[in-house]
């Protein structure tokens, strides 16, 4: 019995939590690759992914993470320190993408 209550209550965190149930393709690859130097909402080694989701199209974002070599001069960098994550394939890369624009306007 109680143990039903509980399972009711994680399904309907998940439904009124807004984006949790949105991208979860996207937050698994988050907490896969990137989560050791990005967090969503605060600074870590590399930038918050509320502050990339508030300046960056999503054609700069994809094109950071697969080839950041080629990209971090344009986005004001004076050097790259991330690494490229060349075998993501193209729906990886828009998960991820929408993963970090979910984070826009979060406060
Ligand atoms: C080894 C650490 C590291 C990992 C792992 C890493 N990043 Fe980064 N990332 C950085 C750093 C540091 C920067 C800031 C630019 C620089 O110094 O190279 C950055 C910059 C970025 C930017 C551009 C920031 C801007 O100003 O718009 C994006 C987008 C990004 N990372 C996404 C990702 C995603 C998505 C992943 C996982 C697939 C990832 N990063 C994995 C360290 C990392």
């Amino acid at each position: 019995m109680k143990s039903g209550i509980g399972i009711a209550a994680i399904a309907l965190t998940v439904l009124i939590i807004p984006g949790a149930a949105e991208s979860p393709a996207g937050e698994r690859y988050f907490k896969e690759y990137c989560w050791g130097c990005h967090h969503q909402t605060a600074e870590a080694f590399g930038p918050s992914f509320r502050s990339i989701a508030d300046k960056r199209t999503s054609a700069q974002i994809m094109a950071q993470i697969a080839d950041p070599e080629h990209t971090y001069k344009s986005l004001g960098y004076a050097r790259n320190s991330m690494p490229a994550f060349a075998d993501l394939n193209a729906s990886q890369l828009k998960a991820l993408t929408d993963y970090i624009l979910s984070f826009k306007d979060k406060k």
